[in-house]
């Protein structure tokens, strides 16, 4: 397990970021939080001094190149390298594409993808020259398999998964390691009104333990967490030809997951 005492540790994006970023504070970690909203902030850090903690939190629009840079060059001023970048924060629409305003498009794709970019590349070369750090991606299963009413969604989860596997192949023979995480729905509420057909086999997971499989999964240095491991059987049955694979969608109830989506904005 990796020792993160005194790592510094940022996370993007309070929701489930926020229990992963308790998670790491509580292991000993310097634990900063980035995101536009200022009330999650102040509610993580409430709620890390209350547990005798402290996490730093940073108003910080990732979908903003320039911001993203000059925030970066702050932290670490501040701070030092960053030993462990958790790509945490994202969004999602959740309509059939021609119902998914331009706009809705293109910022999904700066949140859930451009964002990995400028990140990356902000905290990167610190890492490379130590030759130690950590770079996780917070996909999505959305990113293994196409979802009727997620176009954009599993399109930049998909990028997000292609994004991980790239910088893994590039940084292999570093010290530095990777971990994307493809989790099922969470119970956030950023999917509330979902459902799903099976839930033994696919269960809407619980933020609480799903944050600490994802921390685990980190300190264990694992490069790919699908949860629940049956959400995994979509790569096989990739081997088999479009029909089945589609067909096998429909029974496991995955087209229908979003008929009764609500939501952020439905809440
Ligand atoms: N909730 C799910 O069912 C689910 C399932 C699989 C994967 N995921 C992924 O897990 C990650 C976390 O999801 P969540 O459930 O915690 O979502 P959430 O909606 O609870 O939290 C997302 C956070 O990101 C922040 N954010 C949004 N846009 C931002 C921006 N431009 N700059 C900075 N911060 C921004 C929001 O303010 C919010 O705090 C996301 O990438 C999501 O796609 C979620």
């Amino acid at each position: 397990m990796k020792n993160v005492k005194n790592a510094v540790v940022l996370v993007t994006g309070s929701g489930i970021g926020r229990l992963m970023a308790l998670d790491f504070a509580e292991r000993g970690a310097r634990v900063v939080i980035w995101d536009l909203n200022a009330g999650a902030l102040k509610l993580v850090q409430e709620e890390a001094a209350g547990k005798g903690l402290s996490i730093r939190g940073m108003i910080c629009d990732i979908s903003n190149r320039q911001e993203v840079y000059a925030r970066a060059e702050r932290l670490t001023g501040e701070m030092g390298p960053v030993d462990i970048l958790i790509n945490n924060a994202g969004i999602v629409q959740g309509r059939p594409l021609l119902e998914t305003p331009d706009d809705f498009i293109e910022k999904t794709m700066r949140v859930n993808v451009l964002a990995l970019f400028w990140t990356a590349k902000a905290f990167l070369p610190a890492m490379i020259q130590r030759n130690s750090g950590h770079i996780v991606t917070i996909a999505s299963a959305a990113g293994l398999i196409g979802v009727r009413g997620l176009t954009d969604y599993c399109a930049s989860k998909f990028a997000a998964v292609g994004f991980n596997e790239s910088i893994r192949m590039e940084l292999r023979r570093t010290g530095i390691r990777t971990t994307v995480a493809c989790p099922f729905f969470i119970d956030t509420g950023m999917f509330s009104g979902v459902k799903t057909r099976f839930p033994l086999l696919l269960p809407i997971l619980k933020s609480s333990r799903t944050a600490k499989k994802i921390v685990q999964a980190v300190l264990k240095n694992k490069e790919l967490l699908i949860l629940p491991p049956f959400a995994g059987s979509t790569l096989i049955l990739r081997l088999f030809p479009p029909r089945l694979f589609d067909a096998a969608a429909d029974f496991f109830g995955i087209n229908h997951a979003m008929d009764e989506f609500k939501g952020r904005n439905g809440q």
